[in-house]
């Protein structure tokens, strides 16, 4: 009998309690209105916009499909505690835009917080998530941005379950994208929750430094995610928060080193720009199919750090197939002489028999029996592929 017992509680424990598995086998890919949108311009007509170019600038055709939108969509609750969506930015409603953006072939997500208001002060789910749940399910949103603001007294785990809890029940399944900023140390106990958690304060379009107290550059995060990689995996990443790549605060060479380390890290490709409006150079960082196949990969390593030179990194990732991404990250404000000598690199069966390829300059050079000397640009990344030569 009380097998039985235990059995029924395991059973009711799984359906009413779990994440959606089978989501993020690789880490997600979109674009999100926050980074360049903000609250007060974010609308209907950018949200198709977007879900336009995404599809006319090939970005669709190289997997990215979320299209997001951030804070600032809601603006109150029905009298019996409904999420209402702000009509005048958003005129049709959100089953509406959802239709729009599937039938472009690509996916809806949206946002809100555990708490009582979101950051921008618009009403959070905290005790509506089983409505605000159903509303997502009925607007068939696929991906859910969950947020950490006004969540005062609250707890952490307790708070991302009852949403988890709530999405699962509302029966559509939807990616769970746990933003509390690394502060309860997510990556330790997110992976029943959700599918991918953010690390760290929220990312700025800076090469470096703090911007308003809280908002960092990116190479300031990217320290952060070191001894992160265990957590990482299929269906579960961590999150080193969006791309600024196309953001008018990083110049071309800066965008493409964020670009190449936020590959190696296997960090969600989640767009923070302008789509509409972004100029080639952008287009092609972000289109280019070998850097995204390394984020892509479906080992789902996360890439770490092998050398720190202060300001000269080197980050390996292990890839299927035994291939391996090697990247130099050059963090001074001048160009870096280096040679590299393949034997140090920490590969583990390393056999001096490795063809190479330079990805960013699309060119094969030498195998991994000689030596290599190259110059990594001021501020900018050399990244090589290693695949084996018998492949
Ligand atoms: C927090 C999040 C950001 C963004 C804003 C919206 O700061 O970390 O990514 O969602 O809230 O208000």
């Amino acid at each position: 009998m009380k097998n039985l017992t235990f059995i029924l509680i395991l059973l009711t424990a799984n359906l009413f309690g779990q994440k959606f598995q089978d989501l993020a086998k690789t880490p997600p890919m979109g674009w999100n209105s926050w980074n360049h949108f903000e609250c007060n311009d974010v609308n209907e007509q950018v949200i198709k916009d977007m879900a336009d170019a995404m599809v006319s600038s090939g970005m669709k055709d190289v997997g990215y499909e979320y299209i997001i939108i951030d804070d600032c969509w809601q603006i109150g609750r029905t009298a019996d505690g409904k999420i209402m969506v702000d009509s005048i930015k958003f005129p049709n409603g959100m089953k509406s835009l959802s239709d729009y953006i599937h039938s472009k072939g690509l996916k809806f997500g949206i946002y809100s917080d555990a708490g009582t208001h979101t950051c921008a002060g618009r009403p959070g789910s905290k005790d509506h998530e089983k409505q605000d749940a159903e509303s997502y399910a009925d607007w068939n949103v696929d991906y859910l941005k969950y947020d950490w603001c006004n969540t005062q007294g609250q707890d952490p785990i307790e708070s991302y379950t009852i949403m988890r809890d709530a999405i699962y029940l509302a029966g559509r399944p939807i990616v769970f994208s746990i933003c509390d900023w690394g502060y309860s140390q997510p990556w330790e106990w997110a992976g029943e929750v959700g599918h991918l958690w953010r690390t760290t304060l929220d990312i700025t379009d800076h090469w470096d430094g703090t911007r308003w107290g809280n908002q960092l550059g990116w190479t300031n995060i990217l320290e952060k995610q070191v001894g992160l990689e265990k957590y990482a995996g299929p269906g579960h990443w961590n999150d080193p928060d969006m791309l600024e790549v196309g953001n008018p605060g990083l110049t071309i060479n800066e965008a493409r080193a964020h670009f190449t380390m936020w590959c190696m890290l296997a960090a969600p490709l989640i767009t923070g720009n302008d789509l509409k409006n972004m100029s080639n150079d952008i287009r092609d960082i972000l289109i280019n199919k070998e850097l995204i196949a390394i984020d892509q990969n479906p080992l789902g390593k996360q890439g770490f750090k092998i050398v720190d030179e202060g300001n000269f990194e080197i980050w390996q990732k292990q890839l299927s197939d035994g291939a391996i991404a090697i990247c130099l990250l050059n963090l001074e404000i001048k160009d870096k002489d280096y040679t590299i000598s393949w034997s140090t690199m920490n590969i583990k069966d390393f056999s001096g028999n490795y063809k190479i390829k330079n990805l960013w300059e699309n060119k094969m050079i030498e195998n991994t029996d000689k030596e290599v000397s190259v110059r990594v640009p001021a501020r900018d990344v050399l990244i090589f592929m290693l695949t084996k030569s018998s492949m």
